[in-house]
């Protein structure tokens, strides 16, 4: 489990953070959603200890986050981030090879080379492998840099907004896989998502965040809810069950 306790951050005089405590539960999928600018991003660049905390506390499997050795992190969690920065001159290969560094800190064995292809398969790179980052499109790209934190085979897979630039056959081809692994191998994810219809069908739990606050947080079933997302969103959201499933309609 993830627990959030008290959680307040500031950016210059902007409070962007404010008192958030939420438990993240462990084997599941995990939406956190809300509208731009809620601070969905800066609260997962936190549990990922890219910034350090500045009130409150993040505790990971019970350990406080401020206090684990970087490498303990590196195996116990893979991030992907909103922003994909991007070493040009790096094959496809390459980059999903370096999910393994935590594993192997630079000396690749035969099962870590086994696991980068492997992971090139699964997300359908093997005929992009030897081709440069910036010599692919950006859904291309966004499958590459999802295929690196996969392959770390961490306990906890944080995404955020892994679904931008995704076409239908792959954003449902990543869900089913994110399911797979929860279901299967008892991963933790969590991904940011403004696809409400993804999140209804595939996470177990929500988070919805909304100027820096938690405005909800709950068993998917319990939470999300015509007024519930109506209300966060400012907007008017329908929730449908048809064939025991639920939509989202909103226009
Ligand atoms: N480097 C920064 N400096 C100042 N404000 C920032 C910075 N990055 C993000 N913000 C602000 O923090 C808030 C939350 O941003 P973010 O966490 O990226 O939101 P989300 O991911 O939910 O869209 C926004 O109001 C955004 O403008
Ligand atoms: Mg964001």
């Amino acid at each position: 489990m993830i627990s959030v306790s008290t959680l307040t951050h500031s950016l210059g005089h902007r409070l962007i953070l404010d008192d958030i405590s939420v438990e993240i539960p462990k084997g599941k999928i995990t939406a956190l959603i809300g509208p731009n600018g809620a601070g969905k991003s800066t609260l997962l660049h936190l549990i990922a200890r890219q910034n350090p905390v500045q009130t409150g506390v993040i505790s990971l499997d019970g350990e406080d986050i401020a206090k684990t050795a970087s490498t303990d992190m590196a195996l116990r969690m893979a991030v992907v981030a909103q922003e994909l920065g991007v070493a040009s001159r790096l094959r496809v290969r390459d980059l999903v090879g370096f999910g393994r560094w935590p594993q192997h800190q630079g000396r690749p064995t035969e099962v870590d080379k086994a696991a980068v292809e492997k992971a090139l398969e699964e997300f359908h790179l093997l005929d992009l492998s030897d081709r440069f980052l910036d010599e692919i499109s950006g859904g291309q790209r966004q499958r590459a840099f999802v295929a690196m934190a996969y392959v770390q085979d961490t306990d906890w897979l944080l995404l955020d907004e892994p679904l931008n630039n995704l076409d239908i056959r792959y954003a449902k081809s990543l869900m089913a896989k994110l399911r797979n692994m929860a279901e299967e191998k008892n991963k933790s994810i969590v991904i940011v998502i403004h696809d409400l219809n993804y999140a209804l069908a595939n996470a177990d739990y929500f988070i919805a965040v909304k100027e820096g606050k938690v405005a909800f947080a709950g068993e998917t079933s319990d939470v999300a809810t015509s007024e519930s997302l109506s209300e966060l969103y400012d907007a008017e959201v329908n929730i449908i069950e048809s064939d025991g499933k639920c939509f989202a309609f909103h226009h």
